[in-house]
């Protein structure tokens, strides 16, 4: 496991990160979320030793490998957002040169980036040349060569942007076999709903702080709560709006003849309490559900929120 703790960096007067904390679990998938210079690139630019940060640490089995050059380079494998030029190279070289980076000579690299061309299934292009190769191809050659020393902790910088849905497929599947291995991943996105299909924790970065983060459940269902409660009244309509009104956790209500729309600021159990109440009130209830919204929107919302306080 990796603990980040209390990462500060600032690029002159611009203050890039803002103290954060989180966990790169093994078998865990890491979304970092937020808009552009939210911080997502230097978070993961200082965790691969490409920059320092201005403090902090990142701890792994008692060592703090942002002082620790060597370990952080065999324990960690770093895909930016680009992929660079390579002119001229075929993809077994391309393999070769980095597994040589890494000590890795003769058969023993043979083997490794056999087995990680077969995985990203790039096996039968290792005669291509990599500018031939499609962008979704390179994608994931570049996946294949970040793991060519068998890092511990994978760091993904906007690994799907610019794929179309069946390279996205690809990616996200090549990166769940990983996990399943026991790699601890960290990748960041724009995109909410891209990040909910794989990852198991989320954190939403805005100025170079957490606005929330925890496991995806517990942060779609902070970010869901600014949709709105859809309740349907077959009976009693009046009885139901003066429950609403009174209720603490009720923010706005807006009433179209027997649909009621409320703001709810509570968890599942207090939407079950309220049913309860309306039930117990003599209020007979036809449907009562939270609307879903799309997830991006309601990202922005809760970004956008943000800034205006
Ligand atoms: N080399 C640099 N010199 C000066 N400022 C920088 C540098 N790199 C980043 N910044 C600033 O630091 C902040 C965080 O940038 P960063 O690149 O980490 O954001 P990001 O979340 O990756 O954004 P994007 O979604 O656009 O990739 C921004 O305000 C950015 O302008
Ligand atoms: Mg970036």
């Amino acid at each position: 496991m990796l603990t980040i703790n209390q990462l500060y960096k600032s690029y002159g007067n611009i203050r890039a990160l803002n103290g954060i904390s989180f966990q790169l679990v093994p078998g865990e998938i890491f979304g970092l979320i937020g808009r552009n210079g939210a911080g997502k690139t230097t978070t993961m630019r200082i965790l691969s030793g490409l920059i320092p940060a201005n403090s902090g640490s990142a701890i792994y089995n008692n060592i703090d490998l942002l002082h620790n050059r060597k370990l952080l380079k065999q324990q960690v494998g770093f895909m930016p957002d680009f992929f660079g030029i390579y002119n001229n190279l075929k993809v077994h070289e391309y393999m070769e040169f980095f597994a040589s980076a890494h000590g890795l000579y003769g058969l023993k690299a043979r083997n490794r980036w056999t087995e990680l061309l077969e995985m990203v299934d790039l096996l039968d292009y290792s005669d291509s040349f990599v500018e031939d190769l499609s962008r979704g191809m390179q994608q994931r050659l570049c996946l294949a060569r970040v793991m060519i020393h068998s890092p511990h902790f994978l760091l993904l910088d906007e690994p799907t942007s610019g794929l179309d849905p069946h390279n996205r497929n690809l990616l996200r599947s090549i990166l769940r076999q990983f996990s399943e291995e026991g790699v601890a991943i960290l990748l960041s996105s724009h995109n909410l709903n891209e990040l909910s299909y794989i990852c198991t924790h989320i954190g939403i970065l805005q100025s170079g702080k957490f606005l929330l983060q925890g496991s995806l459940s517990d942060v779609l269902r902070n970010v869901n709560k600014t949709n709105p409660l859809s309740i349907f009244v077959y009976s009693g309509i009046e009885t139901a709006v003066q429950i609403l009104k009174q209720h603490p956790l009720v923010k706005t209500i807006s009433i179209d003849q027997s649909h009621i729309q409320i703001t709810f600021t509570g968890n599942a159990q207090d939407e079950s309490l309220l049913l309860k109440q309306l039930i117990d009130g003599n209020v007979l209830i036809q449907s009562f559900h939270r609307e879903e919204g799309d997830l991006d929107t309601l990202f922005l919302q809760l970004i956008g929120e943000e800034e205006e306080n």
